[in-house]
């Protein structure tokens, strides 16, 4: 399987380059299923069913979400219905929607997308990833149940996205870390065959500070004092992601590559 994921979409201008350009890559690609986080893709802060919505139209296959799942109100009914949007496994209890689901593709393959928020230097104490994704693993065995397994790391510390990566090797094809907006240089396949890398990076306007319009943010910086909101950068996005190749036999990657497509990033194509 040819395999798409791409990192946090930051805003309208992360919006605006999905629905230019992902339909021209999953041709040009020839992709068969494709996976974004949404969880910024509103604002800057969470997604809202009007805005998952025109990701799905746009071409996505999948969305997941992240410690911003639920900052759009509407998404706790919204997910409800689209199952097509899967939040984190280890969100709390009470949360609406699913945090793991077998997908079939458009040409008759099973994917198993889940997504995990990690626990170093988050916001609120989550769930231990670990014990939370391998229950999931375990009941959908890579080339048995599921032709492809895709695990999205949503978290801080780059150590916490390693250890989840070595965790799930041989058991899932990609393991890819979101929520730092910055795509890390370490795209690898691990000893057991599984996809690796730290972060995907975020589709947004990288003249920004992680995605937001730097005055605001620098300025709380330099003087830690605040003035206005932060709103999201509006320049040309880039698209930040990763590429993985599979053998639908095994499951396992036999290739992976960055993916780099507009704005102010380097190109980097599959
Ligand atoms: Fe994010
Ligand atoms: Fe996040």
């Amino acid at each position: 399987m040819k395999i798409l994921f791409l990192g946090d979409v930051m805003g309208r201008a992360g919006r605006r380059a999905i629905t230019e350009n992902l339909s021209g890559l999953r041709e040009a690609w020839k992709l068969d299923f494709v996976v974004v986080n949404g969880e910024n893709a509103t604002s800057g802060i969470g997604l809202s069913g009007a805005h998952a919505k025109t990701l799905l139209d746009a071409g996505v296959d999948c969305l997941t979400l992240g410690d911003h799942a639920f900052d759009q109100k509407d998404m706790l009914r919204f997910i409800e219905q689209e199952p097509r949007i899967i939040r984190p496994l280890n969100f709390s209890k009470t949360a609406p929607g699913k945090g793991a689901r077998l997908f079939t593709s458009k040409n008759g393959r099973k994917v198993l997308v889940t997504q995990i928020l990690g626990q170093v230097f988050m916001k609120r104490p989550f769930d231990d990833p670990f014990s939370a994704v391998e229950p999931v693993l375990k009941t959908h065995p890579l080339g048995g149940m599921a032709q492809a397994v895709i695990v999205d790391m949503h978290c801080e510390a780059t150590s916490e996205k390693m250890a989840m990566g070595h965790f799930c090797d041989g058991r899932a094809s990609l393991v890819v870390g979101t929520h730092t907006h910055v795509p890390t240089a370490d795209a690898m396949v691990l000893p057991g065959g599984t996809a690796y890398l730290t972060d995907a990076g975020m589709c947004g306007d990288y003249n920004s500070v992680i995605g937001m319009e730097k005055t605001e943010p620098m300025r709380r910086f330099i003087t830690g004092m605040p003035r206005d909101r932060f709103t999201p950068a509006n320049g040309e996005a880039t698209l930040s992601g990763v590429y993985v190749e599979t053998d639908d036999r095994t499951g396992r990657a036999k290739r992976i590559a960055m993916v780099r497509n507009g704005g102010l990033l380097q190109a980097a194509k599959p």
